[in-house]
């Protein structure tokens, strides 16, 4: 018999908002100005001038940014995209309804990024581009990725849903690829709720920018904002995936308290690093010489013993402790709808098997870091 945990609920994951994201929210409701206009294009701005990328657009989400990025790429019908099966089905899913065939390639065992010489292995005369991914919020080997890309003449794409503040050797995360996407999903190191970004080569994003406003030349704030016009032009049929100011107003706010929200997810990680080494059978993420991690995952991996797998693990953490945890990813060749392309992934399968993620985010206290900790001691003893 299982006794019920006193203590409230911990769950895996939980936003941090305030004062300002409610204050901004606000001044844009006030503002009689709701949709995409200047809240979108001043966060828009900032996200590109922190980056050092060309231009950015804000969109409704990444699963948004990703389809805007594989069709503002130009994927013809039969190309291939190379990407990790070890990510959240969004890019697999984009690259298909771009018209593309997503190839998984085989992922590196201690980042659990795609690796560079897998992805090299799997370009053939078809492939048109790779879509990275920072897994948890690491940095992939980035200037290997530009090399490849470049010597093949491939379009890199960095799928940096958990990476916006994120570095490695001196680059940071999104400024490397031809074209990157963020996240903004509720659970994401900084949220609006639902919404996304694509920034990146000025051509790319101009296209995308395009595609997401029904193929319309204009903004819907220049057309209807002051001293403009309603005329407009339909040059490509588009999709509708802008992001309202409403949605902006949070993200301006948030994405101030990033630096912020990142150290305090990089004490969480170091207090784990530092009172769950040595447990038997689990092993924790490893941070590579030269990387600022962004911390959206503390994944760990949990050997099968007996009765201990990373299964009962995370139900004696629920039930008995009170603590939510979550798992990235069932990798995507093993669903449903991909379950036929062709691939062998034994590193992806080994590493899916074991892979747990443990609360780490900044609403967090210190109080409930500790419980993790201890509620991982017990199950262990
Ligand atoms: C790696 C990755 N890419 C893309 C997405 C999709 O993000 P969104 O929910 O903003 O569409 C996610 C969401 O979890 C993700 O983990």
């Amino acid at each position: 018999m299982t006794t019920a945990p006193t203590a409230p609920f911990l769950p895996w994951n939980r936003p941090s908002l305030g004062p300002e994201e409610e204050a901004e929210v606000l001044d844009t409701l006030r503002s009689g100005w709701l949709t995409a206009g200047p809240k979108a294009t001043r966060f828009e701005q900032e996200v590109r001038d922190a980056l050092g990328a060309e231009d950015a657009f804000a969109v409704s989400s990444c699963t948004a940014a990703l389809h805007l990025a594989l069709l503002a790429a130009g994927i013809r019908p039969g190309e291939e995209v190379i990407t990790p099966s070890l990510t959240f089905c969004a890019a697999p899913n984009a690259i298909v309804q771009a018209g593309g065939t997503p190839v998984f390639a085989e992922i590196d065992p201690v980042t659990y990024n795609l690796d560079p010489a897998a992805a090299g292995e799997a370009i053939t005369p078809q492939t048109r581009a790779i879509v990275v991914m920072h897994y948890g919020g690491q940095p992939c080997d980035l200037v290997a990725f530009r090399k490849l890309a470049d010597e093949h003449g491939l379009l890199l794409i960095e799928d940096a849903a958990h990476a916006l503040h994120a570095r490695r050797d001196g680059a940071r995360a999104g400024s490397v690829g031809d074209l990157a996407v963020f996240s903004f999903y509720a659970n994401k190191v900084m949220t609006t709720g639902e919404g996304g970004m694509i920034a990146g080569r000025s051509d790319l994003v101009q296209k995308a920018r395009l595609l997401g406003r029904h193929g319309i030349d204009t903004s819907v704030w220049q057309r209807h904002g002051a001293r403009s016009t309603a005329d407009y032009e339909v040059m490509v049929p588009g999709l509708k995936y802008t992001m309202p100011d409403i949605t902006a107003a949070v993200g301006l706010q948030q994405f101030r308290k990033l630096p912020d929200f990142t150290a305090r997810r990089a004490q969480i990680a170091a207090a784990y690093d530092r009172s769950l080494a040595g447990l038997p059978g689990l092993r924790l993420p490893t941070v590579l010489e030269g990387v600022r991690h962004g911390w959206f995952l503390y994944p760990v991996l949990i050997d099968p013993v007996r009765s201990r797998t990373r299964d009962t693990v995370a139900d004696t953490l629920r039930e008995v402790h009170g603590i939510g945890t979550s798992v990235h990813f069932k990798p995507v060749h093993q669903l449903g709808t991909y379950r036929h392309v062709e691939c062998h992934l034994p590193v992806t399968d080994h590493i899916a098997a074991r892979q747990l993620s443990l609360p780490c985010y900044p609403a967090m206290s210190s109080t409930d870091v500790q419980r993790v900790i201890d509620a991982l001691h017990a199950v262990w003893s």
